[in-house]
């Protein structure tokens, strides 16, 4: 892949003069309905309408041109081979493999994995099936009712969207908690609402070094001991963990039989389709877990072939590298009108601001422009009442994803109407504006505000798998035309070695700079 700055091409430069002549144009007079149906695509049971974009076909064609120009098509075919695109890592990044057919595998010269990930879907079967079925038996006897994953980032973030994403197929009686932060409290309120006899634990870590994780561990072990006077909680069958590190995890106490491993190829924030999933398939079922694979898959393959003009997650990377590299966007909005997806924004947050927060390339050069997204947003109609304000009269340019869900089962038509009506008269208003001379100032709308709307026929295993490979690839996208490397996070460690030092080398004061020191005696280290 290129490592060359993608700022020298023409492409890019033809791009910057677009922005400077056609940039800020009122974009309004376009909008009509020859571009609302060319300015729409449908992908993997997704339909997406782009048409409320500040792009006219020129802008769209140069666009186009860049991604053609570019390395993208090759390094898209790096990753599903499974070429180690992680350069600094030395890894390949296969999420993409988790969730291929067979054939698909072998086509790529990945046919050594195939039994490898089949086998771990098989664990993840047997346990899932047999937790369900009350024919998981805790140290006393009685079947498990309680599910906690204990996991921080990717080994949270992902079940614990899904989980509450899929609820229509939730099993009844077992339920599935979640604890992340190494603060005390959610692990105290979480563990005294449950009986020890009838719950599980789930350590998610792929590198079981994870300080808040094991902390949370040792606090669940140690109200095991207690409660139930296990001598090694970790050994009992209230623990079961999920690792790319089985000898660390081992270490701890439990033993290789409740692991469940998967490969150091998969990225910490692209593992929901890994045995890190488990606590998924527990709660949705094993079948309906292998059908949000099927829906990943398909999106999968509609990267991979799809020209690019009509590839849905290279449309939306290229709108966001427009807006970013060009227009000079700082931020993303995602609001998703359907409150099970609520979880959907802190989701993308670690898929994206991880992924593509860089400021060197892969050649480790200081990178042109902007690179990465600050994502953020919550479900409509909340936001409505509380942020809204600033995207409709602030002073930010703020592209918005406005997610839908065409039918919901678990709604009253009454109430779905209502909040589907919401979703389109905020995309309108946004765009369309009120500029009426009749009205004072603050009264006016200045409009010519863009927003994509994501329509999903229904919420189901299946369209979830796809909605969230299709945000996977269109951030792989911004990061490869920005030639840096979306796998790896190097920028999280510093801060987490601090901490760590702190606290395992005491009060060392006069090692830290004089702010941290007031603030640690403030505390009372
Ligand atoms: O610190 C960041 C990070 O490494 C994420 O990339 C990852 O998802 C999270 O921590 C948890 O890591 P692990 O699964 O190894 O505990």
């Amino acid at each position: 892949m290129e490592t060359s700055s993608i700022a020298e091409t023409r492409q890019w430069r033809q791009l910057i003069d677009l922005a400077e002549s056609q940039g800020r144009a009122d974009f309004r007079p376009l909008l009509g309905p020859d571009r609302a149906s060319r300015y729409q695509l449908s992908a993997a049971g997704l339909y997406l309408d782009y048409s409320r974009n500040l792009v006219s076909d020129e802008i769209l064609a140069g666009l186009l041109a860049l991604a053609e120009n570019s390395s993208l098509a090759g390094h898209r075919e790096s990753m599903f081979r499974g070429e180690a695109i992680n350069v600094s890592e030395q890894r390949p990044a296969l999420h993409t493999a988790l969730r291929a057919a067979a054939e698909d595998l072998e086509a790529d010269g990945l046919g050594e994995l195939a039994g490898e990930i089949e086998s771990r879907l098989g664990r993840i079967k047997a346990i899932s099936a047999s937790i369900r079925a009350g024919q998981w038996p805790g140290a006393t006897g009685k079947p498990i009712r309680d599910v906690v994953n204990l996991g921080i980032g990717g080994s949270d973030l992902g079940p614990k969207l899904a989980c509450e994403a899929l609820k229509e197929y939730a099993h009844k009686e077992v339920r599935c908690h979640f604890l992340s932060n190494v603060d005390g409290e959610p692990i105290r309120s979480t563990l005294a609402g449950l009986d020890p006899e009838t719950t599980l634990v789930i350590v998610s870590s792929k590198s079981f070094t994870t300080s808040e994780t094991l902390l949370n561990a040792h606090t669940a072990a140690a109200w095991f001991r207690e409660r139930l006077g296990l001598e090694n909680p970790f050994a009992s069958p209230h623990f079961i963990g999920v690792t790319a590190a089985p000898g660390k995890a081992m270490r701890t106490g439990i033993p290789r039989e409740q692991l469940l491993e998967f490969g150091e190829w998969v990225g910490g924030r692209y593992s929901l389709w890994s045995p890190i999933g488990l606590s998924i398939a527990i709660r949705i079922g094993f079948e309906h877990f292998s059908a949000m694979l099927a829906g990943a898959r398909n999106m999968d393959r509609h990267f991979r072939t799809a020209p690019a003009a009509r590839n849905m997650p290279v449309i939306m990377a290229l709108l966001g590298v427009w807006y970013a590299s060009f227009l000079k966007a700082e931020s993303h909005a995602v609001i998703p009108y359907c409150e099970r997806l609520g979880q959907l924004p802190p989701y993308l947050q670690q898929l994206d601001m991880e992924s593509n927060g860089k400021s060197v390339t892969l050649a480790g050069e200081a990178v042109a422009g902007a690179t990465g997204t600050i994502v953020w947003g919550q479900t409509g109609t909340n936001g409505q009442h509380s942020f809204f304000q600033l995207l409709h009269q602030g002073t930010h340019l703020i592209p918005v994803d406005f997610i839908g869900v065409a039918e919901d089962r678990l709604s009253a038509p009454r109430h779905h109407r209502a909040l589907l009506a919401n979703l389109v008269a905020q995309s309108a208003a946004l765009m369309m504006g009120r500029q009426s001379a009749e009205l004072p100032p603050w009264r006016r709308h200045a409009g010519n505000r863009p927003s994509n709307v994501l329509l999903l026929e229904s919420l189901t295993p299946e369209s979830f798998g796809a909605l969230i490979a299709l945000y996977e690839h269109k951030v792989f996208v911004q990061g490869s035309l920005w030639r840096i490397n979306s796998f790896d996070q190097w920028g999280v460690e510093l801060g987490k070695q601090l901490a760590n030092a702190l606290l395992a080398a005491g009060p060392e004061l006069e090692t830290l700079d004089a702010a941290s020191v007031n603030l640690l005696k403030r505390l009372g280290w």
